[in-house]
């Protein structure tokens, strides 16, 4: 398969789109397209607010340039598309940039080229939405003028094991010959090698499965652990006992947030709706995981109150607002539920979170974010986020910022749990 001839766009340089824009970088001419004309000229000076990428590794990517401009996406032959994929207010799939990126393509569309959607959809989303608006702009006809494929991202924010050329891809293609010439292409950069599924479908469903069989498993979890709290059983020594089976699936309880987990089983469900089935497991774990939130709280006010702390006007001190740890990614954190929550009871809440950007904490949820944390000061504290910061937290720290009567409760079993009064 002759891929030398390809010129790459990508399309939305986020999370995923930089990375990969980076990896094709280093191997041959890249553009690397975003409306987000801020993060063009960010990128352009070498600065990756992700913390995705760092200077050094967008200088090897010699091959790789920036532009905010359509009409130097007009050099491209292959376009592959990393937009947001979101939710809306309702809880359905909001499509919008994923239309808008296929309609600026599509007015730079020739014949022979190949659009591979990367964003996580439901199965049937890149033929029956995409497709047409490609079809529609461009004035070309799908699978005879241009063509399309499908190449789901696995990556992991904020994880640097698990980097796209490591982790195994799955791929696809409109027609055997360009799911053949897709998978070469990626093959090109993914040293752990690819899957070439059999249809652009397969490999769209592939991928919402993922998080959606994920979140279903620490749904469970979360349901294992209100039900062990509730007879005093530590939840995680009951993991660690029974993952001593070689089958036990090791997850652990917590918020689910974040751009993918707490969404993509909602493309899933509505496409399922769409089609006249009512899911119930996967809509039963979605309840149970963004519910997580209010029961952590109720928890708290429980203890603080047997501890005879009065609630109202209690100093709370929440460590972590990003959706996970070491990373400064705040999109959908569920760390805002248990904030609210802790409001409603009258609670004074300080939030400390090394990673996540103050401006962005106020613009996205207008939250303040205190740069340290007072002396002598809390009467509670909430591990929420596992930082690195955090766990290095030992008896001195915690009693440096706590009142001598307090109540830790630790989310992510961060902490020496001798230190800890409830863990989740
Ligand atoms: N972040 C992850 O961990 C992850 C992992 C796997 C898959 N995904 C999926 O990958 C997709 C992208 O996610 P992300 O985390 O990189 O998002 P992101 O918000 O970090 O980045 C998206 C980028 O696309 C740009 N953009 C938006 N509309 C555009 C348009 N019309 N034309 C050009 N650029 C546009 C934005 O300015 C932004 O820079 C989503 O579907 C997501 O579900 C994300």
């Amino acid at each position: 398969m002759d891929i030398s001839n390809l010129h790459v766009a990508v399309i939305g340089l986020g999370y995923v789109g930089l990375p990969l824009a980076v990896e094709f970088g280093k191997k041959r001419k890249v553009i690397g397209f975003d409306i987000n004309s801020k993060r063009i000229s960010e990128l352009k000076k070498g600065v990756d607010f992700t913390l995705e990428v760092d200077k050094e590794e967008l200088q090897e990517a010699k091959g790789l340039s920036f532009t905010d401009s359509l009409d130097e996406l007009k050099a491209a032959n292959v376009f592959i598309v990393t937009v947001p994929t979101p939710i809306d207010d309702f809880k359905r799939p909001d499509l919008t940039p994923l239309v808008r990126a296929s309609e600026t393509i599509g007015k730079v569309l020739k014949k022979g080229d190949i659009v591979i959607y990367e964003s996580t959809v439901y199965p049937g989303a890149t033929e029956e939405d995409c497709v047409p608006v490609l079809e529609r702009v461009s004035g070309l006809k799908f699978n005879q003028d241009f063509f399309a494929g499908y190449s789901p991202e696995r990556i992991n924010p904020g994880d640097k094991e698990h980097r796209v050329s490591t982790i195994k891809k799955v791929t696809s293609g409109s027609t055997p010959e360009v799911a053949k010439t897709v998978d070469a292409l990626y093959r090109e950069i993914i040293v752990a090698g690819t899957h070439l599924a059999s249809s652009i479908k397969v490999a769209e469903a592939a991928k919402v499965i993922e998080n959606t069989q994920r979140d279903v498993n620490i749904a469970l979890i979360n349901e294992l652990a209100i039900i062990f709290n509730r007879m005093g059983i530590d939840t995680l020594e009951v993991l660690e006992a029974a993952g001593t089976k070689w089958n036990f699936l090791p997850f652990r309880p917590g918020l689910v947030g974040g751009h993918c987990i707490g969404v993509d089983p909602y493309y899933l469900t509505h496409k399922a709706q769409a089609i006249g089935y009512h899911p119930e497991m996967i809509l039963a774990g979605r309840r149970l995981n963004d519910g997580m939130g209010e029961y952590v709280v109720s928890e708290l006010v429980k203890s603080m109150i047997k501890k005879g702390i009065q609630v109202q006007g209690a100093r709370v001190l929440v460590l972590g607002l990003t959706f996970k740890e070491n990373c400064p990614d705040l999109r959908n954190t569920r760390v805002v539920d248990i904030v609210d929550e802790l409001k409603e009871y009258g609670v004074n809440v300080d939030i400390h979170d090394p990673w996540a950007s103050p401006e962005e904490a106020m613009h996205e949820y207008g939250l303040e974010l205190v740069d340290k944390p007072d002396s002598k000061a809390y009467d509670a504290v909430i591990l929420a986020v596992a930082h690195k910061q955090f766990k290095s937290y030992d008896a001195a720290a915690l009693s440096a910022i706590c009142k001598d009567n307090r109540v830790i409760y630790d989310l992510k079993y961060a902490f020496d749990k001798a230190l800890t009064d409830m863990r989740l």
